[in-house]
């Protein structure tokens, strides 16, 4: 499929019209403050099945005929989503086996959603079956432009039927049990495993000590949802093969390995939900920025969409504070400097009873356009208008950080060193920021990944190394590559067996020139230093103590009984060079050693517009975006005239921008 799907930025989102069913003067004045808002697209039908399918085999779909046939003479584009995030009562009243059973191995009683066995026979059946009616009756409808697969998937489920399948991916994952026992170093507390109806999910009850095993879980989990999807799906390829599909992720959820989940799309969307205004706005917009390079990066740079975001406050955080006025203008705006084609929300209505009342909306429960998270949607409506341009365009990055789902897990499962201080979300947003502030694209890939086009690779705590990754790194590095790795580089394999003969792993060792004997853990609010250029850094949660075999040293440890020793060294290989930071660093070492990098190997920005701190630049296709995410006012300096696509008017020279403004220049 393409990477353009539509002419122009979708803008609109969830649209929950069957919770007002009976008001049909709400639907139509739902259609005028549409168009008065600039919306032109509707996701429909996410939590419908039940006004779908109110009895078993009992069909009700003309609500939604009149709904699309609206939507459509109001010029909108349907985004139909399939329902099953959440099933009919009298579903889970007759086949409990629908139901989730928690770890507890209790099993749910209806209610909420997510709560569906993954394996169920029969729940798969029923989410076909009503999959299948939606395609057929709406095939052919002018509106409908694109399936949105059921919402958010996550969760497990422990029942017999997934206890059976876990055994059956566990006999296709490692043939026999031998093999098993060898991975999951069970000979450890007399865990040998002789017959396969031996091994449950891991529980808080049961097993739960076993790295590999937790590892091998959260790999069948990500396959059932895969294949929970796949078969969700047959109808809808089979009589609407021209439908694009994509089902809605959930950040950097880690319940699901979503690089591998991604590759089943047609395109990926994700909920944007930003912790805006809490005193951090910086920090939440390179944090968000690389998020959506993350989802950006997972199929190769195609753009996505960003399918849910509110447009005032949500209700989930702890203390729902109202962002500023435009604060979501500006994090939409960020949604498309990076890659997104959309800019949705959740929700388009705001409920009048029930859990989400008083989550944010386009539109309010005062029902007018009179307000002013309505006026700023209407205005982000026209200005998306004037950047249809970007629409379908790719970034190219020369520059990538790993962040691997496999990776995520495993760092978060081994028992050992800092068991308190260790993130490694974080470890991988820290090396990024650099680049964010200097205006310089940045894939977000996993491991498997390919490493070729890149110029510089940034691999923080790449603790696991899966079977070839080592390799793989030798030759990006012998053929060129800069790679730069920090501390616990590949300790484990993919089963979280160490690697023998020293870390980091097999020839990594000659790659890094060094080797890393052993690995000290600080406490909180414990530091060590390190000098770097005649400066001082500050070194927390870990530090690895590396022999520089071969290496050069850039920087040195300056406390406790490695004090002189090794921090940061660099070493050519092949064609290439190799860093290792053996620390983890409290956060500005990384800022400064990686401008120092940019510096050196003249690593390009997008633009030579330069602009204050906290100020955002980007570059798609020819679009040029630049975001104030500081707390002020803030300026910029522009290289030459451009022209501002939004006022249509020209700049040059120095100017300024409001807090929470932004320019989009051509
Ligand atoms: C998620 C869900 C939506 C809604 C929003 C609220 O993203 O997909 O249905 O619950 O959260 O923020
Ligand atoms: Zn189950």
């Amino acid at each position: 499929m393409s990477d353009k799907f539509f002419d122009y930025i979708i803008h609109g989102g969830d649209y929950n019209p069957d919770q007002w069913i009976d008001t049909p003067e709400i639907w139509d004045e739902d259609m005028r403050l549409m168009n008065l808002a600039h919306v032109n697209s509707a996701t429909v039908g996410i939590f419908s099945w039940s006004m779908l399918e109110p009895e078993e085999g009992i069909y009700n779909f003309e609500w939604l005929d009149e709904l699309l046939d609206k939507l459509h003479e109001n010029g909108k584009d349907v985004i139909l989503a399939t329902p099953s995030g959440a099933r009919p009562l009298w579903l889970a009243q007759k086949y409990p086996e629908v139901l989730r059973v928690e770890e507890s191995g209790i099993r749910n009683e209806y209610g909420v959603r997510h709560n569906h066995c993954l394996t169920s026979p029969i729940y798969r059946e029923k989410v076909q079956n009503i999959n299948r009616r939606l395609a057929e009756r709406y095939k052919n409808h002018p509106a409908v432009k694109m399936w949105h697969i059921s919402n958010e998937y996550c969760g497990e489920c422990h029942c017999e039927l997934c206890q059976e399948a876990f055994r059956e991916w566990l006999k296709k994952e490692y043939k026999t049990l031998d093999n098993l026992n060898f991975k999951w170093w069970n000979g450890f507390w007399s865990h040998q495993v002789s017959d396969w109806s031996q091994i449950n999910s891991p529980k808080f009850r049961g097993e739960n000590h076993v790295p590999a095993m937790k590892l091998a879980w959260k790999r069948f989990v990500t396959d059932s949802h895969i294949s929970f999807f796949e078969n969700e799906i047959v109808p809808l390829r089979e009589i609407t093969p021209d439908i694009p599909i994509t089902t809605n992720f959930m950040k950097m959820y880690d319940g699901i390995n979503y690089q591998k989940f991604a590759k089943h799309l047609d395109l990926i969307s994700w909920d944007n939900y930003p912790a805006w205004d809490k005193g951090r706005n910086v920090a939440e917009a390179y944090e968000t920025a690389f998020v959506h390079d993350t989802f950006r990066s997972m199929k190769d740079g195609q753009p996505f969409f960003m399918m849910e975001s509110t447009p005032s406050l949500v209700n989930w955080h702890d203390v729902n504070k109202l962002p500023k006025p435009r604060r979501q203008e500006l994090s939409s705006i960020q949604a498309v400097a990076h890659g997104a084609d959309s800019v949705q929300y959740f929700q388009w209505r705001k409920s009048r009873g029930g859990h989400e009342k008083f989550h944010g909306a386009v539109v309010d429960h005062c029902g007018h356009e009179n307000t002013r998270v309505f006026k700023e949607v209407a205005k982000l409506g026209r200005n998306l208008e004037k950047i249809s341009d970007v629409v379908g365009k790719r970034t190219n990055s020369k520059v990538a950080i790993i962040y691997d789902w496999e990776n995520k897990w495993a760092t978060g499962y081994f028992c050992g060193y800092n068991n308190l201080e260790r993130d490694y979300y974080k470890e991988c947003t820290k090396w990024y920021a650099p680049f964010w502030k200097n205006g310089i694209a940045v894939d977000v890939i996993s491991m498997d990944d390919d490493f070729s086009k890149y110029d510089l690779i940034i691999a923080p705590f790449l603790y696991m190394l899966k079977d070839g990754v080592d390799k793989k790194i030798e030759d990006y590095v012998y053929n060129g590559g800069k790679f730069i790795s920090t501390f616990l580089t590949g300790i484990v394999d993919k089963d979280d067996l160490c690697h023998l003969g020293g870390f980091p792993c097999g020839n990594l060792k000659e790659v890094f020139g060094i080797w890393a004997e052993e690995t000290d853990s600080l406490p909180k609010g414990v530091e060590n230093a390190v000098e770097f250029n005649e400066h001082y850094y500050k070194a927390i949660n870990f530090c690895d103590i590396i022999h520089a075999e071969n290496a050069e040293v850039l920087a040195h440890y300056k406390s406790d009984f490695y004090y002189d020793t090794p921090a940061v060294t660099k070493n050519n290989y092949g064609k290439g060079t190799a860093y290792y930071v053996a620390f983890c660093d409290k956060g500005r070492f990384s800022k400064e050693f990686i401008e120092e990098i940019i510096k050196e190997y003249d690593i390009k920005a997008d633009t030579e517009i330069k602009a204050d701190s906290g100020v955002s630049i980007r570059k798609r296709g020819n679009v040029i975006f630049i975001m104030n995410f500081s707390d002020g006012v803030a300026k910029v300096t522009l290289d030459r005239e451009y022209l501002d696509i939004v006022n249509g008017t020209s700049v040059s020279g120095e100017v300024t921008i409001n807090e929470c403004g932004y320019l989009v220049l051509e």
